[in-house]
Parts: structure tokens; sequence; C-alpha cells
């Protein structure tokens, strides 16, 4: 997959790994990894499917209606691509906290409702619900924290809740953060975020 890694000047930090919203690249969240740990390393991925031109992590069949059988054979590429790069970049496979934005985070829960060591922790701001019907790993030890807005219209209050359950009847740990705003990404709620992975990090 294309990619950019930085490699962080503390090798004890875990590695965040970005994922953008729908039209982005591996350019557009940069910037939020300096704001939530300046001395990790970064593997920052664009997503392989192309919808008219725009990057996204998998196909959807319209706005909020995902492909399933896409979304399933993407989490595992991007699974397996996680494999191959700590290998590759030597950093600990197991120390991965993603940082998704929309379709980003979508792709990130995905990882978390499909396997169980894929991720250490993740910040999804204005997440979906990615599969429904599906029995999730164990996530005990998982911490996510999720950012929403009240008035999102392409993800409704109801969903980032019923998101926050599902991970919690898994055993993560799941903190809800609301923005009186849409599906924007507000620096307030990176700056929440950031004030959070403190909190895990120490
Ligand atoms: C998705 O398709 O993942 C969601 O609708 C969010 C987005 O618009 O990217």
């Amino acid at each position: 997959m294309k990619h950019i890694f930085q490699k962080g000047k503390n090798p004890e930090k875990p590695t965040l790994l970005l994922l953008h919203g729908t039209g982005g690249n591996e350019l557009d969240l940069l910037p939020l990894a300096g704001m939530i740990d300046h001395e990790a390393s970064v593997l920052s991925v664009r997503g392989n499917v192309l919808e008219n031109g725009m990057p996204r992590f998998f196909r959807r069949l319209a706005e909020g209606v995902f492909d399933e059988e896409d979304l399933v054979f993407r989490t595992k590429e991007l699974n397996e691509f996680l494999n191959e790069s700590a290998q590759k970049y030597e950093f600990e496979r197991n120390q991965i906290i993603a940082v998704g934005y929309s379709n980003g985070a979508n792709i990130a829960a995905s990882l978390l409702f499909s396997y169980q060591h894929a991720l250490k922790g993740a910040i999804l701001h204005h997440p979906m619900v990615p599969r429904r019907g599906i029995e999730l790993p164990d996530l005990s030890g998982k911490n996510v924290f999720i950012a929403a807005g009240t008035n999102d219209p392409i993800c409704p209050p109801v969903e980032s809740e019923e998101l926050q359950s599902l991970l919690q009847n898994a055993n993560a740990k799941v903190a809800l953060h609301w923005e009186n705003r849409g599906h924007q990404l507000t620096r307030e709620e990176v700056e929440a975020a950031a004030e959070w992975y403190k909190g895990i990090i120490g």
C-alpha cells in the first residue's frame, strides 16, 4: 500500500497509524500525529480503492452503505500490510494505535471488529459501525477514543453510541467525546484525543 513511514525519536512510544477520510491521502493527518505524540513513529497509509478518483479504504455501494465483501477483504489487506511494515521498519507490531477520520476511522473500527491483535488502541474521528451481526474478538486491554458530532449527518449520535457499546461489550475501554458540530474534524476534538492519549500512554 502507498504510505509514508517516519521513524520516531522514542522507540518506547507506540506507532501511530494514520488513516485518511474519503478523497484524502497519506499527507492529510500528519499534523494530527504531531499534536498527539511528536516522539512516536508514524505510518500513514493511502487507501487502495478509488471512487471517482477519490482514495478510500474500501468500496461503498452508496453513502453510508458499505460493500461488506470488499470491507472484509480490505481489512485483511491492511492487517497484513501492518504485519509486513512492522518487520520492514522494525517497530513493535503490538504497539500500533490507529488515528482515523471518517472512512479511515471506519476501517480502523473494522480492524478492531475483525482481528484481536491488529491494534493496541484507536482514535476514531467520526466513525460508523463498520459491520453488524458479527461476533467481535475479545478486546480486553484495548483503549478506544471516539470523537462524534451531535449534528453529524453521516454518523448520527445513536450510531456513535452503538459503536461504543459494541466495543465495550467486547471488553474494550471506550471514551466517547462529543462536539456540537457535524462530520468535520475539529481542532478541539484532536486536542481532546491528545489528552486522552496522554492518559493511556502515561
Ligand atoms: C464511509 O464511506 O466510510 C463513510 O460514509 C464516511 C465517508 O464518507 O468516508
